[in-house]
Order: structure tokens, then C-alpha cells, then sequence
């Protein structure tokens, strides 16, 4: 099936490699010629696990290739999938400006049918829009031609987009149209093969589908981390907690990890532009308003538990950071907690001392030279030195640690614990006091 993709950013590039390693024949095109010249020569600009090579033996096999030629791009597939990026407007609502210029595109070159697919993650109400742009401008050539919009969203989470692009739960298709069923069935065929995972329903379903997923996973994390703030007041440990509702099917165990807060470029992003929608429509959304309020001081809590450890004093002190991309196996920094965190040390006149697995590029890219940073080559020279450790990614290198030998290189031995990755007895056994999420010394600590 001959498919094309706009937008070579991340939820892009993963379904159209996807799509051309089940045999479909795929054209992605973007406009930064600087990106697509350097995928062609297999520069992956992102990291996801299993990403290169799969972009790698696709287009040798020559079933991915990669444009900035629009026209060429909507000549070639039947299907045109929109996976450009809709970035937060100022007031939260996501932003459609690449989305519509998409559609003007196809509207603009289109020869024969079409079926235009919204794949970025887009208001309700968004696949009108689609239309109503691209039929402007077949109006505009005086072209009487027939295409299809359909919704059909991503559910991809970074550091495992294959895997789930590939063995998703489920593959969501917004749409009236019985040729689009048809042609769906063909495009994810090949990832449809032992039950069938598609869903038909309608476009503004689809399309709410989407945020409501991210918003009650998001709601989940929020509620759980409210819960580890009231443990600590009430002085429960949080993890005994969680297992205890975990256990129940209702509930499960799932996405209820306390920690110090949600970041990534989906949750932050939806649970607001969700809420803004529904403000638009003149509905409050209070649940989504507090969902995103609880994470926002969530997010804090890391300097404030630092902060109250040096009974204030950060000041030329040099805190080690451990983790800075916003989860592990992704570079992604956008939203993290860890930006959070540097801030405000350096707000209070702290130096940072940090090491990540795959962000350190990303952070430089972030935050520029500056003294008060200072990115380390490993683990361990990170808390060379140093006057305490926050660990703000649960990366699996960090879950193994000699606390004796922690204590030995820290100047006040303080462990801050953003993922509770430790069990806080073996923890003070080595004389460290440990702050984590609702448990630990932090138990203590809003008791004083
Ligand atoms: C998410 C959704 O999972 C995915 O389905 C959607 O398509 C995009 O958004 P992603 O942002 O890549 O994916 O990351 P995810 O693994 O879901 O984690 C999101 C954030 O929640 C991270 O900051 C993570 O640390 C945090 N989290 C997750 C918790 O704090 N506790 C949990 O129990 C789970």
C-alpha cells in the first residue's frame, strides 16, 4: 500500500517505519531539509530503542523513503497521515497552524482520492477543520475532487514506540466512511493478526478518545502523588499503600507509582489543552484543573524536601542529580521534573552536579555553559564531591547502589529519592537520611 506521512518528528517517524517494516511502501516528508538529509543518511534525530535500525533496513530495502518534495509526497500514497506537532498556544490549547498547512498541501497538489489521517494529537472538532481546509483549496483550483478525514490516534510512549505501535492494545479509527474502514483494515492488517484490535467509531469519539486516555492516566499519577503527600503527613509509607489498592483488578497496579511529578511532551500538554477545551465549550473541567495543579507542586516537591534538609542553605552547595530526562530511555527533557529541580537550586544560589544516561545533550542544549552546571561522565562523579543526591530518573543503573559508599563521597548525607527506588531501612542502615515520596525520612519531614 503506497502511504505517505507528513512530519518526520517522533510520533511520524515511528509509524511510518512501522508501516514500511510490515511491507507497505512509505514516503515521509518534512519541510526541514537539514532533518530529512540527514535521515537519509540514517541520523536518527531522536533516541528510541530499536528506531535506527529499523529506519536503516527499511530504507535500504528501499520501502522508507524520505522527501521535502510536497507534491511528490501527496502524489504518492492513498493514505495521508498528518503527524506534525501541535504545539501549546499560550493559553494551552494546542496549537493547528502545521496541522491546516498540511491539509492546504494535500488540498493544493491532490490528483485522485485521498483519505487524509489526523494522527497528532488534535482538539475534538479538529478533523472538521482538516476539511474544511483542504476543501478550500480545492475550491480554490476549481478541483472537484473526493478525499476522506478521518481520526486515527497515537499511543505511543517514548523508550517503547514500537513496541507499541506494533503490539498496541488497540488501534483507534474515527470515521463514517466505509471505504476508510476499508482501507484502515489494509494499512493495519499486518499488526491486526491475532484478535482484531481495531476500533471504528466516530471522528470526535476518536479524537476525545486520545485525551481522555492521557488524562486519566495523568489523573492516576496526580491522585497517587496526593496521596503520597497526605502518607506523609500521616506518617504511612506510600508503597505499602499502593500495593494495597494496586491489588484490587478495579484499580490495578498500573500508572500509580508516586514520584515527583509527570513531565514528557504528552500528559502536561493534553490534561491542559483537554481542559481548555472543555472551557471553550463552557464546561469547567475541575477534575482536569486539579489533575494538572497537583503535578505542577508535584514537580516542586524534590527542591522543596532538598531545601528543608539544608534548612535552607543552597547556597554554594553542589547537589548531584542523577536522571535528567523526564523518564528513562528517552532523551526527552521537555517537562521533566529534573528542570524543575535545577532551577530552583540554582534560583538558591546551588551549583549542579549531573549525569544522565541519554539527556546530557539535550541539557546542554537546555541550559547552555553556565558554572552552576556541571554534567558528569558517570554515576559516580556525579556525587564526587558533592553535598547531597537527588535522583530524578528511575534509569535501571540506579537501582543497584552502596549506600556505605554514597555516604563516603556525600558532604551531608542526604538522599533525596523522586522514584522511591530504595527500601528506606537498608537506606539508614549506612546513615543516610532518605527523602523520598511518601515514605522515608519525608515522613518526618512535614511533621517538624
Ligand atoms: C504517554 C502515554 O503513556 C502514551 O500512551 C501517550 O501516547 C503519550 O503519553 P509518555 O509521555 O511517553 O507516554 O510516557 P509515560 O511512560 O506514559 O510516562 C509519563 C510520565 O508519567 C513520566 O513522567 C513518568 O515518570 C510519569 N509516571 C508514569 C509516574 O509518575 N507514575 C506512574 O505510575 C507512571
Amino acid at each position: 500500500m503506497k502511504i505517505t506521512v507528513f512530519g518526520t518528528g517522533y510520533v511520524g517517524l515511528v509509524t511510518g517505519t512501522c508501516l514500511a517494516d510490515v511491507g507497505h511502501d512509505v514516503v515521509c516528508m518534512d519541510v526541514d531539509a537539514d532533518k530529512i538529509s540527514r535521515l537519509e543518511q540514517g541520523e536518527i534525530p531522536i533516541f528510541e530503542p530499536g528506531l535506527s535500525t529499523m529506519v536503516e533496513r527499511n530504507v535500504s530495502s528501499g520501502r522508507l523513503r524520505f522527501t521535502t518534495d510536497a507534491e511528490a509526497a501527496v502524489a504518492h500514497g492513498v493514505l495521508q497521515f498528518i503527524a506534525v506537532g501541535t504545539p501549546p498556544d499560550e493559553d494551552g490549547s494546542a496549537d493547528l497552524k502545521y496541522v491546516l498547512a498540511v491539509a492546504s498541501t494535500i488540498g493544493e497538489y491532490m490528483q485522485d482520492y485521498k483519505v487524509v489521517i489526523d494522527k497528532s494529537t488534535v482538539p475534538v472538532g479538529t478533523a472538521d477543520r482538516v476539511t474544511a481546509a483542504l476543501q478550500a483549496k480545492l475550491d480554490e483550483r476549481g478541483a472537484s475532487l473526493s478525499f476522506d478525514v478521518c481520526s486515527n490516534p497515537e499511543f505511543l510512549k517514548e523508550g517503547a514506540a514500537i513496541e507499541d505501535f506494533t503490539r498496541g492494545a488497540r488501534i483507534v479509527v474515527g470515521t463514517d466512511s466505509d471505504k476508510v474502514v476499508e482501507l484502515m483494515r489494509e494499512c493495519y492488517g499486518p499488526y491486526n493478526r491475532n484478535h482484531d484490535k481495531l476500533m471504528f467509531m466516530d471522528v470526535r469519539a476518536a479524537e476525545l478518545t486520545k485525551y481522555a486516555a492521557n488524562a486519566m492516566l495523568a489523573t492516576k499519577i496526580s491522585f497517587m502523588n496526593e496521596i503520597s503527600n497526605l502518607a506523609e503527613r500521616l506518617g504511612a509509607d506510600v508503597e505499602a499503600v499502593r500495593r494495597g489498592i494496586g491489588s484490587d483488578p478495579r484499580i490495578g497496579y498500573q500508572f500509580i507509582y508516586p514520584g515527583c511529578g509527570y513531565g514528557g511532551s504528552c500528559f502536561p500538554k493534553d490534561v491542559q489543552a483537554l481542559a481548555r477545551t472543555a472551557s471553550q465549550v463552557g464546561y469547567e473541567a475541575e477534575l482536569l484543573n486539579s489533575v494538572e495543579a497537583v503535578n505542577y507542586r508535584q514537580k516542586t516537591t524534590l527542591f522543596r524536601k532538598l531545601s528543608a534538609a539544608f534548612n535552607g542553605e543552597l547556597k554554594g552547595k553542589t547537589i548531584a542529580v542523577w536522571g535528567l530526562a523526564f523518564k528513562p530511555n528517552t532523551d526527552d527533557m521537555r517537562e521533566a521534573p529534573s528542570r524543575t529541580l535545577m532551577e530552583a537550586i540554582w534560583e538558591a544560589g546551588g551549583r549542579v552536579q549531573a549525569y544522565d544516561p541519554e539527556a546530557m545533550k539535550e541539557c546542554r542544549r537546555i541550559y547552555g555553559d553556565r558554572d552552576d552546571l556541571v554534567l558528569v561522565a558517570d554515576q559516580s562523579q556525579a556525587v564526587r564531591g558533592a553535598d547531597a543526591l537527588v535522583i530524578v530518573t528511575e534509569w535501571k543503573e540506579f537501582r543497584t547502589l552502596d549506600f556505605n559508599w554514597l555516604k563516603d563521597q556525600l558532604s551531608l548525607p542526604v538522599l533525596i529519592d523522586g522514584r522511591n527506588l530504595y527500601e528506606p531501612d537498608a537506606v539508614h542502615e549506612a546513615g543516610l537520611m532518605y527523602y523520598a515520596i511518601g515514605r522515608g525520612e519525608s515522613l518526618k519531614l512535614n511533621n517538624a
